[in-house]
């Protein structure tokens, strides 16, 4: 067992970390408050390669491990998480299902352009009545011959707006449940097809996130994603390597909000001393620490097990599943540290606190992971 990192895995990280210093740190704040989505840093960060990481170069990918990958939501997500998130949803769920499933026309026509980062994709798999009970889906894709005429709602959609291109689940025959599921590539400004306004959300604020309408839309037959019925199927694989980027999402968080902490407590003065002189303070921090890293250890576990070749199901579960309640318990230290200054945005970990909510939710709630995990430990 090795813990280091190869060079090139240490080279990404380093850019990654330069990179959300200098183009992401500026104006986070702003962004937060005003919901103004970062379509610069995006663009940038498409052209660094880091949308389609793990694709393939000759489908316009970085061919990176998904170790790299974890290494880049840690660092982006240590200063902005709404970036982060788009960065892990063209990655692991858009670029990832296309690569897999797609036909070679579906993959030059959609995939391409993606993982290059000229367009960003979405997955739409909840609606307004089923998040965490996917099978229940009540949007329809009826096959018309041709096409299939596609209609219902879509809730909570990251890159709801400023997506080209839709990875949209429906169910086609009700009658065979969850194996009439099919997955569809829609496209933005297909007839029919509208786009709900920008949730005002508690955190991850400059993220894009809406709800979809889908009215009798016609899909053509050659924008179903691999096979008839296995749609939610792919799902599901789909979301197994997505846990691993939001867990690793919630890593950068808690890391983020760590580093501010312990920077914090070195300047500040209380009763005489710095509050890194206090035995209170120096508990809370290691407590930190602790998770963090073994949150760290987990997403690398879940990654090298994916770069291996090897099942990843479980292992990613636990990841986003620790690293989250890791962020969560992180953000909320970092806050109670700061004190006062805490509680204001312009020291950064209010917003920290606020975006680490949304990795217990998003990809599976934390008690989605422990059915997860529970089934496969039971097997
Ligand atoms: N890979 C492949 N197939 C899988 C699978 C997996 N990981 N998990 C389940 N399946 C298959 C099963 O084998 C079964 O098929 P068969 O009947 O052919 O064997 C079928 O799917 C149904 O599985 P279950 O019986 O386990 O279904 P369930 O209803 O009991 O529970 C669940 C499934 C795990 C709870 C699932 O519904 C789930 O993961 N829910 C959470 C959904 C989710 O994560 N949503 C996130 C939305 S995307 C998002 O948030 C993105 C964003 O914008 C940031």
């Amino acid at each position: 067992m090795q813990f280091t990192l190869t060079e090139e895995q240490e080279m990404t990280r380093i850019a990654a970390r330069d990179f959300a210093q200098k183009e992401l740190l500026p104006g986070v704040i702003e962004r937060d408050e005003k919901q103004i989505f970062p379509a610069e840093q995006i663009k940038k960060l498409g052209a660094l390669g880091f949308l389609g990481m793990m694709t393939d170069p000759q489908y316009g990918g970085g061919g990176m491990d998904t170790i790299s990958y974890v290494l880049v939501m840690e660092e982006l997500s240590k200063i902005d998480a709404s970036t982060s998130v788009v960065v892990s949803v063209n990655n692991s769920l858009v670029c990832f299902a296309l690569e897999k499933y797609g036909t070679e026309e579906q993959k030059q026509k959609y995939l391409v352009p993606l993982a290059r980062g000229e367009k960003i994709g979405a997955f739409c798999l909840s609606e307004p009545g089923s998040g965490s009970d996917a099978t229940r889906q009540q949007t329809t894709a009826i096959d018309q011959g041709d096409y299939y005429l596609l209609n219902g709602t879509k809730n909570w959609i990251t890159n709801g707006g400023t997506a080209s291109t839709y990875l949209v689940f429906a169910q086609s025959d009700p009658s065979r449940g969850h194996k009439g599921i099919n997955a569809f590539i829609v496209e933005k400004g297909m007839e029919g097809f509208s786009i709900g306004p920008k949730e005002n959300k508690m955190g991850i604020r400059a993220s894009d996130t809406h709800s979809l309408h889908f009215s009798d839309v016609k899909v053509p037959k050659a924008n179903r994603l691999g096979e008839e019925g296995a749609g939610f199927h792919y799902a599901m694989k789909t979301l197994e390597g997505g846990r691993i980027g939001i867990a690793a999402q919630a890593l950068g968080i808690a890391s983020g909000a760590f580093e501010l902490a312990a920077t914090y407590v070195k300047q500040r003065q209380a009763f005489g001393k710095p509050l890194s002189d206090h035995q209170a303070i120096r508990f809370k921090l290691a407590d930190m620490a602790t998770g963090i890293e073994a949150a760290r250890l987990l997403c690398l576990k879940a990654a090298s097990l994916k770069d291996q070749g090897k099942s990843y199901k479980t292992a990613g579960s636990m990841a986003k599943l620790f690293a989250s309640e890791v962020a969560m318990a992180v953000t909320v230290e970092a806050v109670q540290i700061h004190g006062g200054y805490g509680y204001v945005k312009e020291y950064h970990v209010e917003r920290l606190m606020r975006d680490a909510k949304i990795t217990q939710i998003y990809e599976g709630t934390s008690e989605i992971q422990k059915i997860i995990i529970s089934r496969e430990i039971l097997k």
